[in-house]
């Protein structure tokens, strides 16, 4: 596959018509499982942040008949690790700089929601080592590249795309194409498109030892609304003050309710029967439930599609960081559940 290619929007994905994949019963899913798939697929969680992945890769086996296996897990942060511990029973490992690739156990499949980094590209360079080393992605090169996973799939901002007038992007696709041997396809996808109430646009980057021709339309059968994810009744210490709520609504009437209010960096006030991208580092007004509100973690957690009984176990603050970290578990569940029959 060329590494040229353009990103697709959510727009082009939608024009294609068919929805490739048709529906199994569970029985047919497991007896084809069986002779299919290593029993269990070992995979690993980098970046793991609270488990996004996990769950995701958890629906995505379960409708296909598979066992899977986490075999490692790294994230530097101690509040995720604590997190991800308290709802998975283990402690993720740290800082993967540190972490030699052979330490790491055998595995068929990599999940990664990496931090995007500038590559340095300028001056001769002999390969993925010379333009990436110091950035994140160098760290999931190596390991692939010693483990020789079957597949993988990688996670990113949109913002990827154009970062370095899209020279970042092609340095992440060449590496992994030219030098590390995998077939290479990646999708701007967005969380909206997968029933969840939440604009969230990120690049999907997959790929496989095995060539594949992946359909990057998806049907989804249950779409999740604001009132399915909102609480019916919240703790006062969310609401907004009296000055800031009477200030929003002097700028702006909602057509919908209930509704999410975004305040944008010029300080325009939007609203929306959805949630804008939940952000890890953004002002507490930002968004605001029906203009009085800041969202409860509980409700961002939904937002992403993380299930209710995930143990909070983190401060407020350490939680909406992490939830606003999260990949959007609904999403990245359907693309692995199309992806691994291709792949394996
Ligand atoms: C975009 S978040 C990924 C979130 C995850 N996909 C989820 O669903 O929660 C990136 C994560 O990378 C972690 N991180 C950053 N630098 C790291 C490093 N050197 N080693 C391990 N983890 C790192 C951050 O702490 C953060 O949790």
């Amino acid at each position: 596959m060329s590494r040229t290619k353009k990103i697709r929007t959510e727009k082009e994905i939608s024009k294609k018509a068919s929805f490739a994949s048709s529906r199994v019963t569970p029985d047919d899913a497991t007896a084809e499982a069986v002779e299919k798939y290593p029993s269990p697929i070992r995979y690993i969680d980098l970046f793991c942040g609270i488990g996004g992945f996990r769950y995701a890769a958890k629906a995505a086996f379960d409708n296909l008949g598979i066992k899977g296996k986490c075999v490692f897990s790294s994230d530097i942060d101690k509040f995720a690790q604590d997190s991800y511990e308290a709802n998975f029973g283990e402690r993720p490992a740290g800082d993967i700089t540190k972490i030699k690739e052979n330490e790491i156990p055998d595995f068929d499949l990599l999940f990664g929601g990496f931090p995007c980094q500038a590559f340095s590209i300028c001056g001769l360079q002999k390969g993925f080592a010379d333009s990436t080393r110091g950035t994140l992605f160098f760290d999931i090169a190596r390991i692939i590249k010693e483990k020789q996973p079957r597949a993988f799939v990688l996670e990113n901002v949109k913002n990827l795309a154009s970062h370095d007038n899209g020279n970042t992007l092609k340095t992440i696709v060449g590496a992994l194409e030219d030098e590390l041997g995998y077939h290479v396809d990646y999708m701007l996808l967005n969380a909206l498109d997968f029933g969840l109430p939440q604009k969230r646009e990120r690049i999907i980057i997959i790929g496989s030892k095995k060539k594949f021709d992946m359909d990057w339309s998806f049907k989804i059968e249950k779409k999740k609304t604001l009132s399915d994810v909102l609480d019916k009744k919240v703790d006062k210490k969310y609401y907004a003050s009296d000055e800031i709520v009477k200030k929003r609504k002097a700028m702006h009437t909602a057509t919908e309710y209930p509704s999410i209010w975004h305040e944008n960096k010029s300080g325009n006030i939007s609203s929306y029967p959805y949630s804008c991208a939940l952000r890890a580092g953004a002002s507490y007004n930002y968004l605001l439930v029906n203009g009085e509100r800041r969202l409860t973690p509980r409700e961002m957690l939904r937002i992403q599609g993380f299930p209710n009984d995930f143990k909070i176990v983190v401060s407020d603050s350490q939680i909406r960081k992490q939830a606003g970290n999260a990949v959007p578990v609904d999403m990245v569940a359907k693309v692995i559940e199309k992806f691994l029959p291709l792949a394996f």
